[in-house]
């Protein structure tokens, strides 16, 4: 999803088919509010999710929705699917239009979903600069030694991508769980990780993203919207590194 940001006056130059000395004249007036507060700068930028009005007139009022699904096993991540039931058929009617699914997880993984109609954020979460962590509970079919925990660290080679896993972080649990933290989210990563060493991931959970964790009151298949610190939280790069 693209998210559009014009500047003010050129945002309403083509909504109201005005020239700029007219819209500076509007702003000068005291006519224009962006985000209920009067606009004074005609640079100011505007995006999808500013609110606009002019002489109390609604330009713009599309809001920016941010819901945690704690996903179930056997669940499409994905908005449409001919055979099995997607993320968004586990939302309550009513939910907002447009929504798309920040970080997808298999079929059968479960945990924290996200899902936005907020473009800028999910590829936020995503982008490699961000440096943002997701943190897994895997269970595996058989120990997991030290040396798996360096070789995760060092990162590992994906020939069909041709590139090297950036270094992820492995915490034994005990003989059969491991956390998983990763900087990044390729195509079944972490069970691409163990099948290298020929262990086998039997489940996987997603704890958190970012420092946003899962709701422990939400029960498989029930959804909640994010608080403003949550949006933030998700995007806030890291914990420090220990079992938790
Ligand atoms: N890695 C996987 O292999 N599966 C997921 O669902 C998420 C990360």
């Amino acid at each position: 999803m693209q998210s559009r940001r014009s500047r003010l006056d050129r945002f309403l130059s083509n909504h109201l088919c005005i020239n700029r000395r007219d819209v500076r004249l509007l702003l000068a007036q005291g006519r224009v509010k962006l985000d209920h507060r009067q606009a004074d700068d005609i640079q100011q930028l505007v995006d999808q999710y500013t609110h606009v009005q002019v002489d109390g007139r609604i330009l713009q009022a599309e809001t920016a929705s941010y819901i945690m699904l704690h996903k179930p096993p056997g669940v499409v991540s994905a908005t449409k699917d001919s055979v099995h039931r997607t993320l968004i058929d586990l939302l309550p009617a009513g939910h907002p239009e447009n929504l798309h699914i920040a970080g997808r997880l298999d079929f059968n993984s479960t945990g924290l979903a996200l899902l936005t109609n907020d473009g800028r954020w999910s590829r936020g979460l995503s982008s490699p600069d961000a440096n943002i962590e997701k943190r897994y509970r895997v269970r595996v079919d058989k120990p997991v030694s030290q040396q798996l925990v360096t070789a995760f660290s060092e990162g590992l080679y994906f020939a069909y991508e041709k590139l090297t896993t950036r270094p992820a972080q492995l915490f034994i649990i005990d003989n059969h769980h491991v956390d998983v933290i990763l900087k990044e989210g390729r195509y079944h990563q972490v069970k691409r990780m163990f099948g290298r060493f020929q262990i086998e991931v039997l489940s996987l959970h997603r704890l958190s993203v970012g420092k946003l964790k899962l709701d422990e009151n939400l029960l498989e298949g029930d959804s909640r919207s994010l608080t403003d610190q949550e949006v933030s939280a998700a995007l806030t790069a890291s914990f420090p590194w220990s079992v938790r």
